[in-house]
This record gives C-alpha cells, sequence and structure tokens, in this order.
C-alpha cells in the first residue's frame, strides 16, 4: 500500500453528491476521520474562502468530487458556466491544497475529456489526440486543465496528486431534475411519469444508436478508495466497468425494470453525442480492481432507491 488511509483526515469535497455520498459510504469501512464543508458551507468558486478552508482543517487527503455537472442540453445551454464554474473549483481546491501541504488529492476528471473519435476502449494516451465532443467541451476543458494541474504539481514540485477518468455513472442520489440529468436518470423519470400517467408512448432524444458505458457509483467509490491506497503516478487513470450497451437497449432494460408497457421512439432530430464511448480499463484492472454491479442489478437499486428514498424525500 503506497498511501495508508489509517488515521487519516479525509475531506470528500462534494459530499452531497451522488459521487461523494458513495464515497463517504465507502470510507465507512476505513479508519478514517472525515472532515465536512459542503456547498452551502463553502463555495469552491470562491478563492480566497477555499483557499482559508482548506489551511484552517488541513487535511491529509482530498477526493475531489465537487463539480458542476450535466447532461447534454444544460452543457450546450450554458458552456460557460460549465468551463468557469469546474475550472475555477479545480484552480482553487489544487492549489489550496499545494499551499497547505496537504499530502493526496484524488481529482475526478470524466471521461469526456478524451477526443470524440478517440480509438476504441479509449486509453489513457488518447488524451488531447484530436477534437473534443462539442457539446460538452466546456466540461470536458475545465476538467482537462484540473488533470493537468496534478501532473504539473507533481513534475514542479512532487505532490502526490492523482486524477481518475470514470465513465458514465448512475445508482442511489442520480441527479432526477429533468433540466440537468444524465441518460439513466432521465430515463428512469420519464418510464415512471409515463407508466403514471398511462401514456402510451415515450420519446427519446437521439437514434438510439449510441453506444454508452456505464458503471454503478458504488463500485467507483470502491475503485476510487482503491486508488488513493495503492495508485501514484502522473497518467490519469480510467475507471469504467467495460461493458457497452446501446441507448435502445438500455431504454428496453429501464423500461422494463420500471413496468412501463407503452412504446419507444426517439426524435433523431436531438444531438446523440458521441457515437461510441468505452474506456479501456485495462490499468485499473492490473491493479486489482474490477466492477461487480451488473447493469442490470445497478439499474433496479437505483430504481428502488429512486421509488423508496428519492420520491419520499420529495414530499
Ligand atoms: N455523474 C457522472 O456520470 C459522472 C461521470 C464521470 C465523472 N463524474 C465526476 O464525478 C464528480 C462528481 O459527480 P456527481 O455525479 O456526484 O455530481 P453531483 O451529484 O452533481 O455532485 C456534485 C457535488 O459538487 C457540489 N458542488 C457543485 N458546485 C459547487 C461549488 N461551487 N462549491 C462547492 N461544492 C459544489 C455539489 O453541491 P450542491 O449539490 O450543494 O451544489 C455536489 O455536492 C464530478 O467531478 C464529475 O465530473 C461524474
Amino acid at each position: 500500500m503506497l498511501f495508508d488511509l489509517t488515521d487519516k483526515k479525509i475531506w470528500v469535497a462534494g459530499e452531497t453528491g451522488m459521487v461523494g455520498r458513495a464515497v463517504l459510504r465507502a470510507l465507512e469501512t476505513e479508519n478514517t476521520h472525515i472532515i465536512s464543508a459542503p456547498h452551502s458551507d463553502l463555495d469552491l468558486t470562491n478563492q480566497q474562502q477555499t483557499y482559508d478552508w482548506i489551511k484552517h482543517n488541513k487535511p491529509d487527503a482530498i477526493i475531489m468530487a465537487a463539480a458542476k455537472v450535466g447532461g447534454i442540453g444544460a452543457n450546450m445551454a450554458k458552456p460557460a458556466a460549465f468551463l468557469h464554474e469546474n475550472l475555477s473549483m479545480a484552480q482553487n481546491v489544487i492549489h489550496g491544497a499545494f499551499q497547505a501541504g496537504v499530502a493526496k488529492i484524488l481529482y475526478l476528471g470524466s471521461s469526456c475529456i478524451y477526443p470524440k473519435m478517440a480509438a476504441q476502449p479509449i486509453k489513457e494516451e488518447a488524451l488531447l489526440t484530436g477534437t473534443l465532443e462539442p457539446s460538452n467541451e466546456g466540461y470536458a476543458l475545465a476538467k482537462i486543465a484540473g488533470l493537468k494541474l496534478c501532473q504539473f504539481y507533481r513534475s514542479q514540485h512532487g505532490c502526490d496528486y492523482i486524477s481518475a477518468m470514470p465513465t458514465n455513472l448512475y445508482g442511489m442520489y442520480d441527479n432526477f431534475n429533468a433540466e440537468k440529468s444524465h441518460v439513466i436518470p432521465a430515463m428512469i423519470l420519464k418510464f415512471h411519469q409515463a407508466k403514471l400517467n398511462n401514456d402510451k408512448e415515450v420519446m427519446l432524444w437521439g437514434t438510439g444508436n449510441p453506444l454508452r458505458e456505464f458503471l454503478y457509483v458504488d463500485d467507483l467509490s470502491h475503485a476510487l478508495i482503491h486508488l488513493l491506497k495503492n495508485y501514484s503516478d502522473s497518467t490519469p487513470i480510467n475507471i469504467g466497468s467495460g461493458h457497452e450497451v446501446s441507448i435502445l437497449d438500455l431504454a428496453h432494460l429501464i423500461q422494463n425494470i420500471v413496468g412501463f408497457e407503452g412504446i419507444i421512439k426517439f426524435d433523431a432530430s436531438k444531438p446523440d453525442g458521441t457515437p461510441r464511448k468505452l474506456l479501456d480499463n485495462s490499468k485499473i484492472k492490473s491493479l486489482g480492481w474490477s466492477a461487480e454491479t451488473q447493469l442490470s442489478q445497478g439499474l433496479q437499486k437505483t430504481y428502488d432507491w429512486f421509488l423508496n428514498d428519492r420520491l419520499l424525500s420529495c414530499q
């Protein structure tokens, strides 16, 4: 083990988000001290507040899971906000951590950092070898800057800052807001509402043809703890399930889980995004981690959570 978590002070930035909550669940079995700063108390786009908070609380390690996150529609509508806010958060947390002498950072990027037409499955080496998918370019550029900050603080100052690039995630506490959600919560919500309304059809964006990889968020959190302990290198590391599914097949899976009996239609005038996106996960597998949750199991758990917890909390 390269970094022993025992008795370490850990800050999970973005603790109220889907990933942050999953990381906190995974840390429950580790002997650590968790320190907390939710968005309501600390705006990470505020440079001075962020520097001061890190200096005052001085974590031993930071898992940087705070970000402005959204689906294609939100990214296309507000590219400036996605670039500006994510860039600010990355700079403020990483430089603030450097100033305070924080020993380890695990920065979360995303698979959208890779070129739109990268060879599949996408290896870590594909970074900056081609043009990005335009629909989320602002977000991707901010994530690339964040991972470069980790690399450069390592090369210039010897900091043990690492970055991980997860594939598309889903699970408990995903964002079910119709305007901002990713494909899985958006579909769950649509099928659920269509079932309640006895609708005859559900209309989905795009052609249904793109291939996507999905990872259940509790698999991700175990990967992150594994990397925190065992990975120390400048190369960002992919985290993926290794399995891909077409949007059409995903829709059928979710339709069955929700129990919607109408038909599915696709609006091909809406963008598909990248045609295929599968991460090469051989590097993290060689470190002894692989995903455990099958897509159908993870979708069922997510829908159960949506029905039992999420809907109750909104009443
Ligand atoms: N979701 C995915 O499919 C996916 C895939 C690959 C990578 N990732 C990466 O994983 C990380 C976490 O994503 P997620 O899905 O957990 O997102 P999320 O559920 O939207 O959570 C984001 C977290 O960041 C916080 N946050 C946002 N703006 C902030 C600010 N200005 N100051 C302080 N905190 C702020 C949010 O707090 P509030 O809610 O209170 O604003 C929330 O706790 C991100 O870096 C994302 O890029 C996600």
